[in-house]
């Protein structure tokens, strides 16, 4: 994609609904090519792209598809306010523009050889879906690897269709605030079903994105596993308008999240949660 501000165009070729409010959107360039970067990679996992429309505005967005794959980028939609509003009223073979990756994503060469938790609620998703993309197409680099994921309802867990294969390669463990008559899964916090997982905390890495709240919880559940800060990466959202570290909209602490980020050690963003 370059990392020039300038948008490009790209075609919206495919739209899925995955909740009564989230829409996946697949986005073919118009014209242009995705440059590829290191180890064949089109973003980096936790690294986002803002994606628009004229008139409108843009908005980031942390890629769900695999990072490995050429052809198209994949991104989860929540509406929100105005510019998620407008893609939302999109269709199939519409428009739209695309710019970025931008930000650091989560730090993978960090992660090989390790026991790996991503943790995850709600919207908070997208980004670690495509790292699992990522992790499961080099399997071997890792050691066990956990997906605790949760949402208030059944209806709300996003990428439902992806979990049969995920659950091939690594262990999806969910859960649910409020279950449907026919759920199996567990009912409760994330936060509770780190009891689900068997690891080594000395050689584990975190991977967090998700509501503030929820990463708060962990914090006292992950620090007593013997997992240190510096192996916990948290991906801050915040409101952003250049995406590259040139109007401040999008400060935590003394750190930009656009720039320095999105993902963060934990104890560089600690209490900083929306
Ligand atoms: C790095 C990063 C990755 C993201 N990845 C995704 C993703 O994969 N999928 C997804 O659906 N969303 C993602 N988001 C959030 C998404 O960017 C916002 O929902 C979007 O910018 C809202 O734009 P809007 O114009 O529709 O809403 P606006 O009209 O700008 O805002 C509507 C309301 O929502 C509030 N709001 C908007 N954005 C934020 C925010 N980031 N934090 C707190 N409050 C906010 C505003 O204060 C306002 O009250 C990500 C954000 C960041 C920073
Ligand atoms: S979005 Fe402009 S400085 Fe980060």
């Amino acid at each position: 994609m370059g990392s020039e501000l300038h948008p490009k165009k790209v075609t919206l070729i495919k739209l899925e609904q995955l909740s009564s409010n989230v829409k996946l959107f697949r986005l073919k360039p118009v014209g242009w090519e995705f440059p590829v970067g290191k180890g064949g990679l089109v973003f980096n996992p936790g690294q986002f792209v803002l994606a628009g429309i004229w008139g409108y505005g843009e908005a980031p967005f942390g890629p769900a598809s695999s990072p490995f794959e050429r052809g198209f980028i994949e991104i989860g939609v929540r509406i929100v306010g105005d510019v998620t509003t407008a893609l939302h009223r999109l269709k199939e073979g519409d428009e739209m523009t695309l710019r970025g990756p931008y930000g650091n994503g989560y730090p993978l060469d960090f992660f090989a050889g390790k026991d790996l938790v991503f943790v995850t609620g709600g919207c908070g998703i997208p980004p670690i879906a495509s790292l699992i993309e990522y992790v499961i197409a080099q399997r071997k680099r890792f050691g066990r690897i956990y997906l605790l994921y949760g949402a208030l309802s059944p209806k709300d867990l996003l990428f439902e269709k992806r979990y049969k294969r995920w659950g091939e390669s690594i262990k999806v463990i969910l859960t649910v605030d409020k279950p449907a008559p026919t759920w199996k899964g567990h009912v409760g916090l994330v936060s509770e079903l780190t009891r689900e997982i068997d690891i080594k905390p000395r050689n584990t890495a975190v991977a967090m994105c998700g509501p503030g709240p929820m990463t708060a919880a962990l914090e006292n559940i992950l620090r007593p596993l013997g997992i240190s800060d510096r192996r916990i990466f948290v991906s801050e959202e915040r409101r952003m308008t250049c995406g590259i570290g040139k109007c401040q909209h999008c400060t935590t602490g003394d750190k930009y999240v656009c720039l320095d980020g999105p993902v963060f050690y934990y104890d560089q963003v600690q209490g900083n949660w929306d």
